[in-house]
This record gives C-alpha cells, structure tokens and sequence, in this order.
C-alpha cells in the first residue's frame, strides 16, 4: 500500500469513526416521525435511555455560574458542565437571558448522547423585569382578569428571556402574619386561594403550553407549608385532616385542575412526616385521587433536609424515601444523582418509580416543543422587545391601582384635591424605589420602581418632603437580612418641623421589600425601627395624617387606627408603585381592593382568620369563662374581605332559592346593590355560607362567591350567585367530599361581617 493510500484509508476509517459518534450522539431536534404520537416519542426514548440518563432527567441543578463556559475560581461548574454533557441533568434553574440559555442549552442537546433538551426553571412570581405588585397584593384586587394578565406579562416577558418554567403560583393557604411567606401566595381563603391559583396557571400557561410566550406552571408548596408552627419559617407543621381536606389541598386542587405542569413540595413536615417524603401527599392524592400528570419537583434542598428532620439516616436513604414517595425531581440535594442508581440496583427502588418519574418529566418537555424546538425560548428579539414592554407597564400599574386596600377615611380626607395646599410628604419609604418591587425580583434591576415621591411629581402635585429617619442602616441583596435603623432619629426634628407647618402628611411608613419572603417572620407586627416613634412625633405636631403603608403583611395598625385620619395599604405594588399610589391619593382611582388576610389588633391573636370553628363557648356572657382574652378583643382591626371606596354601598333584598337537583344549578341567591354615595365605584360583592349543623362543624362563614359589581353614584344592580351542591358539600375527615342536608344560611356584603342573611331548609 502505497502512502496516498494509507492516507485515503486512515481518513475514511477516521470519517466512519466519526460518523458513528455523530450517529449515537443523537443531534436533537428529536423529530417526530409523521405517524407517531408525543407519547410514542417518549416511550421511544425512555427505551433507548439508559437508567444514569433517567435519573439525570430526574435531577435539577442550580445555575448560578457562567453559563458560556469558563470555570469560575473555586466553582463546581466543570463538573456540572461534565453533567450536562453525561445526560445527567433534566433541569437547571436560575439561568436565564436567552443567550446563556441557548449556549447551555447546546450543550445538552449537541452533545449529550440523546440530547434531551432542559427545563429552566426561575421564580418568576409576580412580574419579571416589569414587576407586578406582590401575589398578596394582587389577590386583594380580587380580579381575577387582571391578576391572571399579570401573569401572563410575567410569562412573555420571562419566555422571551429563556425561560419555560416557573416556580408559582404559591398556593400556600396561611392565617399567620408572622410567616414572612404570607407576601407570596393569595390570603387566607380557600375558596379565594383557588380562584386565583387557577387565574395564574392559566395566565402563565395560557392554552398552549408549546407556544413560545407561555410557561409550565408550579403550584407550590404541597403541603401546609403556610401553617408553619408560630409563623417561623421551615418550622413544623401539625393540622388535623379538617383543615388539611378542606382548607389547604382545595388550591392544589383548583390548580391540577387547571392543569398546572408541576408541583413543588414543601420544606415543612405534615403531622411528622416531611411532606417530600409524604407518600401519602404525593401518591394517593395528588397523582392517585386528582389524577395529576404532570411531575412533583422537590424544594431546594427539602431531600436532603430529611436527614435534618430525623426522617431519613443519610442521603441515600433521603433519596429513596423521597422517590418512593412521589418526588420526581431533585432540586439541589444532589440525592438522585449521587444515589439512586445504587439503589434501583439493590432492588430499593422499582424502575417503574423512575420511569413513571421520567415520563412525567419528559411529558411537559413534550408539552413545551422542546423536543420540536429546543431554543423555542431564546429569541433575541424577542428578548430586546419584550421585557419592560410598555404595555405590560400598563398591566403593571392597572393592577396596581386596583390591589391598593382603603382602611380608614374619616371625614374623607380622601382623595385630596389637585389644588390642596400645604402637603408634607414623610416617611423613608415615600421615596424609596427598590421596596415596592419585594424580595421576589430576580428578573428585574434594583431601583427601577416609581416611587412616591414620583408618583406625585408625575401629576405636578406640590408637596415639601423629608424622610424623618432611615428604615434600614444598609442597603442589601436578597440574600442577607436587612439591617434596621433602631436607634438613628436624627432627621425626626425637621420632618416634626415640617408637619407642624403644614396642612396635611403624608407618612408613607412600613415594611423594606426584604423585610418580608421566604425567611423573613417576624414576633412583632409594628413599623419596624423608629418609624412607630416618627409617627407617633409627627401625630402630636399635625394629626391630620394620612397614611400610606407598605407592607409585605398585614401590619398591626391598631394605634394608627385609633390615631390618623387615613389609611392607605398600598403592599409592595411593583414597578408602578408610585403612580398607583399617586392615583388613590387623588382620586383618579377610587379604591376597590378588598383584604385578602386578616388584619390584628396584636400579635398574640395570631393565628386570626374569619373562617373559625365556634368554640362551645363563643359568648360573651357575664362570666369568665368563655372563649376570649382578657386584656384584648376577639375581633380584628380589619376583617377579611374588608376595604372602603370613595362611595359608599348598600347590599338589600336577598333572596335564596333551591333550584333544581342538578349538581351545578343547586341552589340561587341574589341580592340588591345600590351605590349610596357621590362617586361612582367598583365593589367586591361577597357570598358566605354556613351550614348549620354537620358531622364535622364547619365554620361561622365560608367565602362561595363574589363578583366585581361597577355602580355609578346612585346606580342599583341586582346581584345573582348560582352556588353547586359541592359548594355547600365538606370533605369529612377521610378526604370525602360529602353533602349533608340540613339548615344553611347565606349571607351578602362587602366583606366577612357581612350580615345580611337568608336561610334555608335543603333536604
Ligand atoms: C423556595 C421555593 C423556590 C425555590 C427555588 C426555595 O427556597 O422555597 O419556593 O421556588 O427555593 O428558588
């Protein structure tokens, strides 16, 4: 053989070598061969998939490293990036910009073996670069319309930047003020809970989860993650199954119905179990009775934190316990990946855990194109385009306006008149724009909120400000604790000063946007640092105060109550803060946002909700021996549901009727509403129900209906709700939903005192 000839065959034997790497590197995008359903796809590939692959599918690593390849100093990137290319991960999260996506992306699906293209997973909880108000905010819009708007800006704007999972909605229902949580998901209510949960999916998913603008959904966190012992974050979690049936798993519900894409599980344990490895959460209901098909990932490191809560002995056994429980995907604990090979080996876990895990996995990679189109999410125009679109500012400030809450209005201080003079604005809030935008911004850049301050410029509004004190000593990211000013008053004598010469204050006073989330609780409800005493300093110059809080919570607003002539409960609004607020304040918009939580009178009333139980001693009664407190009433400041307009309401006239035996028409109740003031309005009409006598009592109300009713001054409606024998049936204490027939009443109005009733016998 001569040397051309060796050449020729050394380069073809070389070409062929090479061809049949590329042959079993399978370069995605899979396609779908004309007769074959997504399902075959799946199949095909899980047969073909080796179980290192599975178990990659079913493992999901954070992302905080340079995503275009160099390993930073000290970083774990180079074996992560080894991962990638081994086809041991499904899912990363944390990346995002659709140029990093793209090249991380590549890497899967150019040079993993079967080239399964990845999840990436951000919170993208309440906007993304436009930031909605907080999820708390926005349900006490009680617009549905609106808060599921939000979410689908939040979803175009997130899909335009790479990414095709979020981790919401949170619909963790919660009666503590304290869990610091409470910022994140939708009150108290279940009922309300729902509705909303079911608004977000549909806003993030939209009704095709493959088009390039929508994004899997997460409800979060399965479950009672919200009733967290003392309100202190991670901390146990002990309900009974009254409240676990028919409180807490209805949103999970609302959601799976929905179609939500996936589950996240909690950090907490349920009644000693970690809900991560809660067979019973995760198996027999969620995939058993709701038939759920989409797939449950873990919390950040809640696999491994079994160890922790003395469930589990090492990882290894965290890892089995929490598959074989229904987690199908491992978020940071490094548990499936480093385990469960060994384990299915060892016969600990059946392949058809792991292959029912993966095939759920797999599914919503289907149900997103990615298989047909694995960059579908990372279009750099549209990335340039979208996110802070003006339009969604639009979104942004449209509910922001509606979730602002009007507590108190003595004497209508409220709205101020264009021409008022001699305004003082005080309060280290007023011009604060990083706080309105809450501790959930990880797509959007610091100090971009409109802040009072500029609000109130945008509508030539004259007013001298001085901020009284600092709320916190340093500025910091999300992950330290915001440091709080306890001691500094310095600036209290020119902002006294300047409330003694004016006609009236604006105190914007509450919480940082870090003062609230995840590990924020709090013991005490107050103005943090020295803003109660700036207040209370101001008040004794010029009580002709009204004030604006910004809170992640309901605060304890007990002595502003007593003391102020206004109270605005303006949250944490988002990006449009400023104009929102701006807009309350001079009527441009008139108030119609409605409590979605309960507002204390002290601490110590906490856990406070209007939906209780009776007690056998509901009283009062001349003795000491019923149930309440001595030094404090039972009733909150401010009930459920409650909030004032500029206008006023009147509910009359209300009419209940049984319909036919059908499920969905049961039972008619309607009702007369009138606007009874100057100015036209919207109000929250609300529906309660209580059913009288039970096997297992229910409480003195239950939210079944409300509707966003708009009067003009003097204008009458009538309002009708259609309630289904399962908005009057429970779920006893075996998780069945049951009706029992009996005396019902039924009550309309405008929050959860509401007191005009009706009853009915229903056999
Ligand atoms: C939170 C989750 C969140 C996850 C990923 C956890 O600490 O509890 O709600 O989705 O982190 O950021």
């Amino acid at each position: 053989m001569n040397k051309l000839n060796s050449i020729i065959l050394a380069s073809a034997t070389i070409f062929l070598w090479l061809l049949m790497i590329n042959c079993s590197k399978k370069n995605v995008p899979l396609t779908m061969p004309e007769d074959n359903t997504p399902k075959d796809r799946i199949e095909k590939l899980l047969q073909e998939m080796t179980l290192d692959e599975k178990i990659g599918q079913m493992t999901q690593y954070n992302g905080f490293w340079d995503a275009t390849g160099p390993v930073p100093s000290g970083g774990d990137s180079k074996w992560k990036y080894d991962h990638l290319r081994a086809g041991k991960v499904g899912a990363v999260l944390n990346v995002s910009g659709a140029e990093n996506v793209r090249k991380m992306q590549e890497v899967v699906v150019k040079e993993s073996r079967l080239g399964i293209p990845l999840l990436f997973g951000l919170d993208v909880i309440h906007g993304h670069k436009t930031v909605s108000p907080i999820p708390l905010a926005e349900s006490a819009s009680w617009d549905l319309e609106a808060i599921k708007q939000s979410a689908r800006m939040a979803a175009i704007e997130a899909s335009a930047r790479g990414i095709n999972w979020t981790f919401a909605p949170m619909v963790d229902i919660s009666r503590d003020a304290r869990w610091g949580r409470v910022m994140e998901g939708g009150g108290e209510d279940p009922y309300l809970g729902s509705q909303i949960g079911k608004a977000r999916v549909q806003g993030f998913q939209g009704t095709d989860l493959s088009a390039h603008n929508t994004i899997a959904a997460t409800a979060k966190h399965l479950a009672g993650y919200g009733f967290s012992e003392s309100g202190r974050d991670y901390n146990t979690v002990d309900v009974g199954t009254s409240t676990l049936y028919n409180v807490i798993l209805p949103p999970f519900k609302a959601c799976v119905d929905a179609g939500v894409s996936s589950v996240m599980n909690s950090f907490n344990t349920l009644n000693g179990v970690p809900a991560t490895g809660d067979h019973f959460l995760q198996r027999d209901i969620l995939n058993g009775r709701w038939n759920f098909n989409g797939f449950v990932v873990s919390d950040w490191g809640s696999i491994k934190e079994m160890i922790d809560h003395g469930h589990a002995a090492d990882v290894e056994d965290a890892a089995i316990k929490a598959v074989n429980a229904g987690s199908n995907m491992d978020m940071e604990s490094y548990a499936y990946v480093n385990h469960l090979k060994k384990a299915v080996e060892e016969g600990k876990v059946k392949i058809e855990i792991i292959d029912d895990a993966v095939r759920r996995i797999l599914r919503i990679k289907e149900k997103l194109g990615l298989f047909d189109d694995p960059y579908r999410y990372c279009d750099a125009a549209r990335e340039k385009e979208l996110p802070n679109h003006k339009d969604h500012h639009a979104t942004a400030l449209d509910i922001a306006r509606k979730s602002i809450v009007l507590l108190k209005n003595e004497d209508n201080t409220l709205p101020l008149s264009t021409s008022q003079k001699g305004i003082a604005v005080i309060g280290p809030l007023a011009s604060d724009k990083n706080s309105p935008l809450g501790s959930w911004r990880f797509g959007s850049d610091d100090g971009t909120a409109i802040s009072v301050l500029e609000g109130l410029d945008a509508q030539n509004i004259a007013y001298q400000y001085e901020k009284g004190a600092e709320l916190i000593t340093k500025e910091t990211n999300f992950l330290e604790e915001v440091r709080i000013n306890e001691t500094d008053k310095s600036g209290f004598d020119a902002a006294v000063q300047l409330a003694k010469e004016s006609e009236v204050v604006i105190m914007v006073l509450g919480e940082h946007g870090f003062q609230s989330g995840e590990g924020r609780s709090r013991t005490k409800l107050d103005f943090p640092g020295v803003q109660q005493d700036l207040l209370e300093q101001v008040h004794a110059v010029n009580p002709n105060i009204i004030l604006v809080v910004m809170s992640g919570r309901p605060l304890v607003l007990t002595w502003a109550e007593e003391n102020v002539k206004a109270i605005v409960q303006t949250w944490q609004l988002g990006t449009q803060s400023g104009n929102a607020i701006a807009d309350v304040l001079l009527g441009n918009q008139n108030p119609c946002g409605k409590l979605p939580m309960t507002f204390p009178r002290s601490v110590g009333q906490i856990p406070i909700y209007y939906n209780t139980l009776k007690t056998g001693r509901p009283g009062p009664i001349d003795l000491v021996f019923w149930s309440h407190y001595i030094d404090e009433s039972n009733a909150p400041l401010y009930p459920f549901g409650y909030g004032l307009s500029y206008t006023t309401f009147k509910y009359s006239n209300i009419k209940v009727s049984k319909q036919a035996d059908t499920d969905a028409g049961f039972v008619k109740v309607s009702a007369t509403l009138q606007n009874t003031g100057k100015k036209a309005g919207r109000e929250v009409a609300q529906l309660y129900i209580r059913d009288l006598v039970a096997s297992v009592a229910r409480p003195v109300k239950e939210l079944k209906g409300f509707q966003l009713v708009e009067l003009d001054a003097n204008e009458s409606k009538s309002i009708e709700f259609t309630l289904s024998k399962d908005d009057l049936s429970f779920f006893d204490n075996d998780g069945k939903l049951i009706f029992e027939s009996g005396k019902f009443e039924f009550f309309v109005g405008g929050d959860s005192n509401a007191d005009l009733k009706e009853s009915l016998e229903i056999e």
